[in-house]
């Protein structure tokens, strides 16, 4: 198969791992025969450094021309007091917009060899298997008026938290069709005994639900998720939820798996093309330092084969070899327990290429 691939790598780390999700990409398209035809975008801090904007519009289109889109993080010191429309984030929230992203799917899994590295005792997460459904293109991050207000003489501020319900409609949709295939649970997350908006979620929740009878709705106030997804997340199976609270209770998330940085996303339109992103950002603080975590971004890059390009089996080999390197004790700093093999985000992204290539299981 022929595809076109659109790369956003933006700033920080996510340019290393981007990098190590192209690699791994050449290595499946050589493997299996494919040709990824990958056409360079700029988003974020760079952008606005080089063209004045987070998000030019040679990069929209180079987006909507593409068979789908891969995006590493945006976002770092050096723009961050700057006014919001030249804000690197803004870059990543216009593109979701552009695109049409309103569903962002956040799957977290257990990994055996990785118990340890999360601070969670090993029963606690022992076969965790949970995927966060966060709509993504409304509520609080997109509502107006969002601004600074003068109200009595008295300084004051305004964001708002807008949604139409046909919006709510299809992001818990999505979270019911995926929960048929899964293990038939729906836990949709609110704020539904202070906020009008999450009692409407509420609502939508139970109306659509009627359409799913073997599928179970739960309901749950987004204080006592927080608190269920550390103390019992084997509880969880599809969850649904704003986009706030999916934003804050997805980096929770991560810490099941052990890191941040296992933490792969595809974003998902009504018409494509989709895009696929590490639920983590820029990470300034360990940028240039070799020691980026690269597997949620070579995950999304397998979430992509399979979603976009149904590429069922390319996108088992990169999980298997995933697995397999992790088995074998290569460990990124983030994930680093005693013992392991302490790796650079290079080495990692050689191993898990090297074991993708040699596989004999693979095929
Ligand atoms: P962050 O996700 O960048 O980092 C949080 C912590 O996790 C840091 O200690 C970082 O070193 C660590 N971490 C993150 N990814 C890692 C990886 N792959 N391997 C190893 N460690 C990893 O969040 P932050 O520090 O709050 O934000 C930094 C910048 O990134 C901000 O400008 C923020 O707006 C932006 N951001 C962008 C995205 C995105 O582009 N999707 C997501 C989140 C944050
Ligand atoms: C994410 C990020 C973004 C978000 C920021 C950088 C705008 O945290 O993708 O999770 O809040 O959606
Ligand atoms: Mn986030």
């Amino acid at each position: 198969m022929k595809k076109r691939i659109a790369v956003l790598p933006g700033d920080g780390i996510g340019k290393e791992v981007a990098k190590g999700a192209i690699e791994v990409l050449q290595a499946v398209g050589e493997r299996f025969g494919h040709q990824f035809y990958f056409q360079y975008g700029m988003i974020g801090g760079e952008a606005i450094d080089t063209l004045g904007t987070p998000l030019p519009d040679e990069t929209i289109e180079l987006c909507k021309q593409s068979d789908a889109v891969l995006l590493g993080a945006v976002g770092g010191p050096k723009w961050e007091k700057k006014p919001a429309h030249l804000r690197s984030e803004q870059g990543l929230l216009r593109i979701r917009k552009e695109l049409g992203l309103y569903a962002n799917v956040r799957p977290t899994s257990y990994y055996p060899s990785l118990a340890d590295a999360s601070p969670l005792r090993k029963e606690v997460i022992e076969g965790v298997e949970m995927v966060m459904v966060r709509e993504l293109s409304g509520g609080i991050y997109f509502g107006k008026p969002s601004e600074r207000i003068q109200k009595n003489g008295e300084d004051g501020v305004v964001d708002t938290l807008y949604y139409q319900r046909a919006e709510i409609e299809r992001v818990v949709r999505l979270a019911f069709e995926l929960a048929v295939e899964r293990k038939g649970k729906v836990t949709s997350i609110d704020k539904a005994n202070v906020l009008e908006s999450s009692r409407m979620w509420r609502e939508v929740a139970e109306v659509i639900s009627k359409d799913y009878p073997d599928v179970e709705l739960e309901h749950m106030l987004v204080d006592n998720a927080a608190m269920q997804m550390i103390k019992n997340p084997k509880q969880f199976d599809v969850v649904v939820t704003e986009n706030m609270f999916g934003d804050i209770l997805s980096d929770e998330a991560s810490v099941l798996t052990g890191s941040l940085g296992m933490l792969p996303s595809a974003s998902l339109s009504e018409r494509g093309p989709y895009l696929y992103e590490p639920i983590h950002g820029s990470a300034p603080d360990i940028k240039g330092k070799g020691s980026a975590n690269p597997i949620a971004m070579i995950l999304s890059a397998a979430m992509m084969l399979r979603q976009s390009f149904g590429m069922n089996e390319e996108a088992d080999a990169i999980e298997q070899a995933v697995n397999q390197v992790l088995d074998a004790g290569y460990r990124t700093k983030d994930i680093m327990t005693f013992g392991k093999k302490l790796v650079t985000t290079d080495e990692m992204v050689g191993e898990i290429k090297a074991t993708l290539m040699d596989n004999e299981a693979i095929m």
